[in-house]
């Protein structure tokens, strides 16, 4: 089945071809930081706008570099939600337009499942069920995955997402935006234990996540650097970022493996933006190894929001039955729930 997805739930307009949920014919993304960059962070209008300049030729060159036509298609994918209500709504009713002119199902996916989903979009994949860390710009989840459509939510983030606490401290820092790349690269020449920043567990057991805490900390932190009022001599820049990050990773890393620990299950996956950081990525391979658990990353640009994840989540949508109507809605907030069993 070779479906083509679509997604415009923030700021990057993305299509993909993808067959059976597993084979990428093409990934186009069109990214919008150039337009966001100036403002600091994705202004929502702008992006709404930039999605109706840009999702014609998106689509277009997904499906020329796949080398298909429309009436190749055996399904058209579309995230309906969580994100920006302005932003999903271009790509919903160019979805919508799309199947009803050439006649083709429409599935309304879940950005978060696609997210999930996109793991199997490599050579290498989990067993069912596995635990799944998603870690984006305004999510931070994890599940405990059953099934394809069987998502059980173990915990989440009761305020910022990791990604958006990447974010604000890049912005706080003069990194500017997007943050996580940029926090990434300084803390590369840091050291990160140089500054002990708070790490909220919550309550013993606990899969919830709270970041807001230790984003103050660091503006905190940040003011006192600047100010020269810092206790240690010859803390850069580059120790903050190391540090901060150093908690983000420290928090995930014991949450997900406690989540592993309680189901028992042999295998865990990482997705979403915040997943393409390589320092998270080697401390989960560590803890994970250290438990004899498998682990799997999606290669960075199916982290990343993308259209192929989203054509993934629709196969497996469509191959239930369950097709989207042509009155379907976007929603800016959007748990997933469990798909009824067959
Ligand atoms: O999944 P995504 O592309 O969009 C959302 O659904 O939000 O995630 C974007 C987020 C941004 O907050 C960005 O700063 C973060 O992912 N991010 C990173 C890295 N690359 C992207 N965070 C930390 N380290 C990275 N290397
Ligand atoms: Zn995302």
């Amino acid at each position: 089945m070779m479906i083509l997805g679509i997604d415009t739930s923030c700021d990057d307009t993305s299509a993909g071809v993808v067959v059976d949920g597993r084979s990428v014919l093409s990934n186009v993304v069109h990214s919008q930081v150039e337009i966001h960059h100036p403002h600091g962070g994705v202004v929502p209008e702008l992006a709404s706008r930039e999605h109706i300049k840009n999702i014609m030729p998106v689509v277009e060159t997904s499906l020329s570099k796949a080398g298909v036509r429309m009436n190749d298609l055996d399904g058209i994918a579309v995230t309906v939600g969580p994100g920006l209500v302005g932003a999903l709504l271009v790509g919903l009713y160019y979805a919508k337009g799309l199947a009803y002119v050439c006649d083709i199902p429409l599935a309304a996916v879940n950005h978060m499942e696609g997210h999930i989903l996109s793991i199997f979009l490599e050579e290498e994949i989990p067993q069912f069920p596995f635990i799944a860390l998603t870690v984006s710009g305004g999510h931070t989840s994890i599940y405990h995955v059953e099934a394809y459509g069987q998502y059980v939510q173990m915990g989440q983030t009761l305020d910022d997402a990791a990604g958006e606490a990447f974010d604000k401290v890049a912005k706080i820092s003069g990194l500017g935006y997007p943050g996580g790349v940029a926090i990434e690269r300084m803390a590369v020449n840091g050291s990160c234990d140089r500054i002990k920043f708070p790490r909220a567990y919550l309550e013993k057991e606990s899969l919830d996540f709270s970041f807001s805490g230790l984003k103050t900390a660091v503006a905190l932190y940040m003011k006192k650097w600047r100010d020269n009022q810092t206790q240690q001599d010859e803390i850069t820049l580059a120790d903050i970022a190391a540090s901060f990050q150093e908690s983000v990773v420290d928090v995930l890393v014991d949450k997900v493996m406690t989540a592993r620990r309680k189901t028992g299950v042999k295998s865990v996956i990482m997705a979403g933006g915040v997943a393409c950081n390589r320092r998270l990525r080697e401390r989960l391979s560590e803890a994970a190894g250290t438990e004899g658990v498998n682990v799997y990353y999606p290669r960075p640009e199916y982290c990343t929001d993308n259209g192929a994840m989203i054509a993934a989540a629709g196969y497996h949508r469509l191959l239930r039955g369950e097709t989207a109507g042509m009155s379907s809605d976007v929603r800016s907030k959007f748990p997933i729930r469990p798909s009824p069993l067959p």
